[in-house]
């Protein structure tokens, strides 16, 4: 290395923000450079002369080590552990067939797409999938393809060699290259929509080889592939802004979690579960339970932990009661995403009548209570907003 000596290298590498194992070979073994190595992150730091054996060593301890460092941060990123399968709550006949699908594809490698709502477990189930199956040994790699911009995740999936394009300063290897021997779980999926990468990411799924941005090397990987959406793909399918091949061949297996309004009798199990998690000696009262109960629950499973997390922290004669409970009220539900919410067992007529009332409370509360104003803000007469108001029992106040 004429003109740099191994710590710079060292210390250049570390700026760079590459982290890749370094063993820095010296001949001057002194205990300040010694040191300065270490504190700059170097695997080792050997004196010449050395013994080969030594080195062989050191390299293989090194590559150990970051491969425990990259199961870490995998485990790290998705909050699970190997015992996650059994975190997961609930034994209504929906979710006893998800249980079973999960132990179906466990031991297969079959991509698996999972389904559902926001909040219903979707990454619950991702985990349960990697964790059951016969590659726990290797990495479980996350990618949330909405949070990622466009311009990154092409070489956030695939990685990129130095000079792929400006800035490209150093190697970097990309999420699927990560997950080798493991798991990819590209969440969001039906947020991935450039053309261009969903191409290059069917001849991944299809061929399981990818290329580093900026090199024409193919490179195998052997993966097993899982995606989560909460969107409709048919529907981006139709319009065409989602490749259809691509769907066809992420969709092998889907897993479908129902929302939890679809099965309310597995929400006192997760109440419990939610409580005893916790540690604290705390009870909740029937009343409060039924409240849980009868609730429609547009944010699944999540709103459930948040509202009971929250009751935990409020109550405090060691139970809770409905006082401790807070829901989103009626209104506000209906306000948010009524076409979600309305309960299709309760009928055309009856959800249009809540979609309505809702509707005129809300252009009255606009109005201040001008029935005038309101009947105006609807786009109707004002006398059928009379009629509309007894017949609801609306009072403007
Ligand atoms: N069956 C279950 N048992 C216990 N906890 C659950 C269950 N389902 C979901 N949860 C909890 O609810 C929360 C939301 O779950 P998760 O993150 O898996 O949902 P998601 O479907 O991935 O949501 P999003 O679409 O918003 O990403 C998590 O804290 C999870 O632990
Ligand atoms: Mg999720």
């Amino acid at each position: 290395m004429p003109g740099l000596d191994g710590l710079t290298v060292l210390r250049r590498a570390r700026e760079g923000g590459s982290d890749c194992a370094l063993i820095v070979m010296t001949a001057f073994g002194d205990s300040e450079k010694t040191i300065e190595a270490m504190k700059l992150g170097a695997f080792d730091y050997i004196s010449k002369p050395f013994d080969f054996k030594l080195l062989v060593t050191q390299v293989n301890r090194a590559i150990e080590q970051r491969k425990l460092a990259r199961e870490l941060r995998s485990i790290q990123n998705g909050g699970a552990a190997p015992t996650i399968s059994k975190a997961m709550v609930g034994n209504s006949p929906a979710m006893q067939h998800v249980y079973k699908l999960i132990g179906q594809v466990a031991a297969s490698n079959v991509t698996v797409l999972v389904r559902g709502e926001s909040g219903t477990g979707k990454e619950l189930v991702v985990n349960a999938i990697h964790y059951t199956s016969g590659r726990t040994e290797r990495p479980l790699v996350k990618v949330n393809c909405a949070s990622i911009p466009e311009t990154l995740l092409e070489s956030e999936l695939f990685g990129h060699e130095k000079g792929a394009f400006t800035n490209a300063l150093y190697r970097r290897i990309g999420r699927f290259e990560e997950a080798s021997g493991g798991t990819l779980f590209l969440d969001e999926v039906g947020d991935l929509a450039p053309a261009a990468l969903q191409s290059k990411l069917l001849r991944a799924v299809q061929e399981r080889v990818i290329e580093r941005l900026g090199s024409n090397t193919p490179i195998s990987v052997d993966i097993r592939l899982i995606a989560a959406t909460s969107r409709d793909l048919e529907a981006a399918v139709n319009a065409g802004s989602f490749r259809e091949d691509l769907y066809y061949r992420l969709n092998v297996v889907t897993i479908a979690l129902p929302p939890l309004r679809e099965r309310r009798q597995d929400i006192p199990a997760l109440v419990q579960h939610f409580i005893s998690r916790s540690g604290s000696p705390i009870s909740i009262t029937p009343s409060a339970l039924a409240r849980l109960c009868d609730y429609r629950w547009p944010g699944n499973v999540r709103e459930l932990e948040n509202v009971i997390e929250r009751a935990l922290v409020v109550a405090r004669t060691g139970v809770i009661t409905e006082g401790e409970i807070q829901l989103k009220t009626r209104a506000e539900q209906v306000d948010k995403k009524w076409t979600e919410l309305a309960p299709i067992e309760e009928g055309l007529k009856t959800n249009m009548a809540d979609l309505e009332k809702n509707l005129i409370e809300r252009a009255l509360r606009q109005a201040q209570g001008n029935k005038t104003r309101a009947a105006e803000i609807l786009g109707i007469h004002r006398r059928l907003l009379y009629e509309k108001i007894r017949e609801y029992g609306l009072e403007p106040d």
